[in-house]
């Protein structure tokens, strides 16, 4: 009987299940250059044998593509789906494609959906071991995890570490997420954006605190920018954009030279961040892409039970 192990959310992860798979992707992000070129074409050979099913029903690029690289690395048989350009657009349900697909036996099966909660139906109904490449709403641990794993490339702990999560946190998988895993490993997480796009009762729900301004920005170590999920926001919600880029956007009149800062992309430009602090030294966007690889190698092996 095969083995199955599901990473469906971060909230089902102790602190050193974390730091486990953070280690072992630390070993496989010692064979990821700097330029993010693999330095040996295939590092491993630990998923030879097994098959990697990505079934993406919502657009992504950066989770996307590192998965298949990570399971390419791992000599896994890979087999992509995405949404668009399939049976889905004939009005094909979720489950029928999922058993369509389980018919060519993968071991893990990385989901991405629009809707919170697919990734633990499609566990329901499966054989393989099922990641949650992102989930509505709800979750995105994977994403955390590289997350993580970018700030341990930075500090030594992150005990005591000040995290302020800036912008949409009312739609944002990504935040609700890395907020439980960064004070999992210790850290102090401030949430700051507009009062209509922060969650009613996340202190107490999420163990972090609520700032309404950005006046105390200068307390962070690193200030991690959320996209503004403009297709879901409502005129109720946000009257005006250019409201929202003068009280939070993150520029560099808004940093002390010291402060790092990290998006998950894909970043709006000029609307949440300014394009002088996404390409600047302070600015860890590409570590965060490259480290997406290396995790995620992690992620599947753990998945695959190797
Ligand atoms: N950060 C992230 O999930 O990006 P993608 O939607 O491009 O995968």
């Amino acid at each position: 009987v095969r083995e199955v192990k599901h990473l469906l959310g971060i909230d089902r992860m102790e602190r050193a299940d974390i730091v486990r798979v953070l280690d072992r992707a630390s070993e496989f992000g010692r064979f990821i250059g700097a330029s993010g070129k693999d330095k040996e074409r295939v590092q491993s050979k630990a998923l030879a044998g097994k098959r990697v099913l990505n079934l993406f029903f919502e657009t992504s690029t950066r989770t996307r593509f590192s998965f298949e690289r990570a399971a390419r690395n791992l000599s896994a048989e890979v087999t992509n789906f995405t949404a668009s350009g399939s049976s889905v657009e004939k009005g094909e349900s979720i489950k029928d494609t999922v058993r369509t697909l389980g018919a060519l036996d993968p071991d893990v099966i990385a989901v991405r959906s629009a809707y919170s909660g697919v990734p633990e139906r499609i566990a329901e109904w499966v054989g393989a071991s099922v990641v949650n490449a992102g989930d509505g709403k709800h979750q995105h641990p994977t994403q955390a995890l590289l997350d993580i794993y970018t700030l341990r490339q930075r500090f030594d702990s992150l005990e005591g570490l000040n995290l302020w999560i800036v912008g949409d946190v009312l739609h944002s998988r990504v935040a609700r997420s890395l907020i439980q895993a960064a004070t999992k490993m210790g850290a102090k997480v401030t949430l700051s954006g507009p009062p209509s796009l922060i969650p009613r009762g996340v202190e107490e729900a999420f163990d972090c605190q609520v700032e309404d301004t950005l006046e105390r920005l200068g307390e962070a170590d690193v200030v991690y920018v959320l996209r503004l999920q403009k297709e879901r926001i409502t005129d109720s919600l946000l009257p005006s954009l250019s409201g929202y880029t003068a009280e939070y956007q993150i520029n560099l009149e808004r940093l002390t030279p010291s402060q790092l800062v990290m998006h998950p992309g894909p970043i709006n430009r000029g609307v949440e961040i300014a394009a002088d602090v996404a390409d600047s030294p302070q600015s860890l966007i590409e570590e965060q892409v490259r480290a997406g690889i290396a995790v995620r190698m992690a992620v599947l092996c753990e998945a695959a039970g190797v």
